[in-house]
C-alpha cells in the first residue's frame, strides 16, 4: 500500500518537472521572437528590397563576410559597417555622417568610369559636349582642397560646399563633377541634359537645390554619383535625395 502510494507521488513529481521544464522553454522562445524584431521602426532587412540595385563594385554584398556593426535606416535599410566602411542597403555612402578611411583609395571605379564614358557618348549624339572635370580624388587631396577653401572663406563657408577630408564621395571613385563648376550651370544645355539624363547611365544629381539641409551641401547641378541604372531609376522618380531615399542624415559630429 505504501509502496503504490510512494510510485503515485514519484510519477505526479516527473510530470510536474516536464510541465515545468516546458514553460521555460516557451519563455525563451518568445524572448527570441522579441529579438529578432517585430517594432516597426526596425524593419528586419530580410523584409526590406536591398537598395542596392544593378550596381556591380558600387555595393556590399550583405551576404559575404561578417559586419562590424550592424544598424537600421529610419527606412528600414540595413547599416552595415564593413571595414571602416559603411553601406546602407548595400550602398557605399560618403556624406557628412558617414566617413570613409584615410587610406580607402579605390581610384576610380570601373564600373562609373563606363558609365560616364556612355553618358558622355550619348550627350555628344545629341550635340551636347558633357566631360569629366574632376573624378576620383583621394582623401589628402581631398584634404588640400578643403583647407584652401576654409583658409578663403572660412570653416562654416566651406562646409556648405567642400567635405571634409574622408568625407568625399569623390573618394568612393564613384563620383563625378561635370563641365561646369558653377550654379549657372544648370541653365546650360548640358546641364539641363544631364538633371534630365542622368539617371539612365546610373547617376544622380547628389546635391539638389534646396536640398542643403538633408544633403549637407549646396546645389551642385554638375556632380553626380553612380548607383547602377536600377537604383537610380528609383531615386530619380521618387524626387528624394539619396539620403530621403535611404533614410539617412548627413550631419558632422561636431
Ligand atoms: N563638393 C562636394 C561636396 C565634395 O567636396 O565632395
Ligand atoms: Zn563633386
Amino acid at each position: 500500500m505504501m509502496k503504490k502510494a510512494f510510485r503515485i507521488l514519484s510519477i505526479a513529481a516527473a510530470v510536474l518537472l516536464l510541465l515545468s521544464s516546458c514553460g521555460s522553454k516557451k519563455d525563451g522562445d518568445d524572448k527570441q521572437q522579441n529579438r529578432t524584431g517585430e517594432s516597426p521602426e526596425t524593419k528586419p532587412y530580410s523584409s526590406m528590397e536591398d537598395a542596392s540595385a544593378d550596381g556591380k563594385g558600387t555595393t556590399l554584398d550583405m551576404n559575404s563576410g561578417s559586419a562590424d556593426k550592424n544598424t537600421v535606416s529610419s527606412k528600414g535599410y540595413e547599416i552595415v559597417v564593413k571595414d571602416g566602411l559603411t553601406y546602407v542597403g548595400g550602398v557605399l555612402i560618403a556624406n557628412k555622417t558617414y566617413s570613409l578611411p584615410e587610406d580607402y583609395a579605390p581610384g576610380v571605379t570601373s564600373e562609373a568610369e563606363e558609365a560616364v564614358n556612355k553618358m558622355e557618348e550619348a550627350a555628344k549624339e545629341d550635340g551636347l559636349e558633357l566631360f569629366v572635370r574632376s573624378g576620383y580624388r583621394s582623401y589628402s587631396y581631398q584634404s588640400t582642397l578643403y583647407n584652401n577653401y576654409v583658409s578663403r572663406d572660412g570653416k562654416a563657408a566651406a562646409d556648405r560646399y567642400s567635405a571634409r577630408p574622408g568625407h568625399s564621395e569623390h573618394q568612393t571613385g564613384m563620383a563625378f563633377d561635370m563641365n561646369s563648376l558653377s550654379q549657372s550651370f544648370e541653365d546650360t544645355p548640358e546641364g539641363k541634359w544631364l538633371a534630365r539624363n542622368c539617371w539612365r547611365y546610373g547617376f544622380i544629381i547628389r546635391y539638389p537645390k534646396e536640398k542643403e539641409s538633408i544633403t549637407g551641401y549646396m546645389y551642385e547641378p554638375w556632380h553626380v554619383r553612380y548607383l547602377g541604372t536600377e537604383l537610380a531609376e528609383k531615386v530619380y522618380n521618387s524626387g528624394l535625395t539619396l539620403e530621403e531615399y535611404l533614410g539617412i542624415t548627413s550631419e558632422y559630429a561636431d
